[in-house]
């Protein structure tokens, strides 16, 4: 599919994914604790969301809150939960008026029965919306999602609804958390890091990838801007000749 063009030079992917890196660099710069960092970060969620919706991004994957994220101390993994009940509470207006869909990729055993609630209220909420969709990665890990795939493609062959010879890409892609997202074009990371820390690891086969320098909190539609400048700058081979 052609990406579809907007002003200036930009050139929109169909879809992007973003690892939100460094609000506990961009907190420890300002003298504040790592917590006020995740939570200036809301500023760039809603921000990047709104500016995806706006410019024509069909599907956005944001990296709120990985599997190895558990492993952070009790009193930050709270804190970050608070955060995004808050956001699902206080940004549903911002996902209407947008026409946004939200949807959940990861894994439900360890959320919360309220997160859960509050996740499940607003992709009921917004299940009509026909713009942009808009998936929050939260208790996943892309190693864990080809684990949760490949048992439920076994459990199919343990039933004889598959001959194992059918396990082929399309049968894994269909059994991910959401096959109907499109691979991401584009993967973005703030804060300069050149990792891709277990995010969407099946999905970014192709993904172009723009690191931007500054940390998550900082990140602007500007930045966002110079990303999609930088995308369209891109020769995308797919291992082919072009
Ligand atoms: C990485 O920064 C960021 C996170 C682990 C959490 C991201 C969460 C938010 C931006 C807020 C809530 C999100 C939504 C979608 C409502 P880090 O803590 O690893 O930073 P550091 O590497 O500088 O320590």
């Amino acid at each position: 599919m052609k990406p579809s063009s907007a002003p200036g030079d930009l050139v929109v992917p169909h879809s992007v994914a973003v690892i939100m890196d460094g609000n506990g660099r961009w907190a420890k710069q300002a003298g504040l604790e790592r917590i006020r960092g995740h939570e200036r970060g809301i500023d760039a969620v809603r921000t990047t969301v709104t500016e995806c919706a706006k410019l024509g991004v069909q599907a956005l994957v944001l990296y709120a809150f990985s599997e190895e994220n558990w492993q952070r101390p009790a009193r930050e993994v709270n804190l970050l939960f608070g955060l995004l009940k808050k956001f699902l509470r206080d940004e549903r207006g911002t996902l209407m008026d947008n026409r946004v869909r939200l949807l959940h990729s990861g894994r439900r055993e360890r959320l919360a029965k309220d997160v859960l609630d509050l996740l499940d209220e607003t992709i009921a909420l917004t299940v009509q919306n026909t713009g942009m969709r808009l998936s929050l990665a939260i208790s996943y890990g892309g190693r864990q999602e080809i684990v949760d795939a490949t048992r439920a493609l076994a459990l199919r062959v343990q039933r004889g609804e598959l001959q194992p010879a059918a396990i082929d890409e399309a049968a894994i892609h269909a059994h991910l958390y959401h096959p109907e997202l499109p691979d991401p074009d584009l993967l973005i990371r703030t804060a300069g890091e050149q990792r891709i820390s277990n995010f969407l690891l099946w999905q970014v086969s192709y993904a172009e990838i723009h690191v931007a320098d500054v940390c998550w909190p900082d990140f602007r539609a500007e930045h966002l801007r110079a990303a999609f400048a930088d995308y369209g700058r891109r020769v995308r081979k797919f291992g082919k000749v072009p």
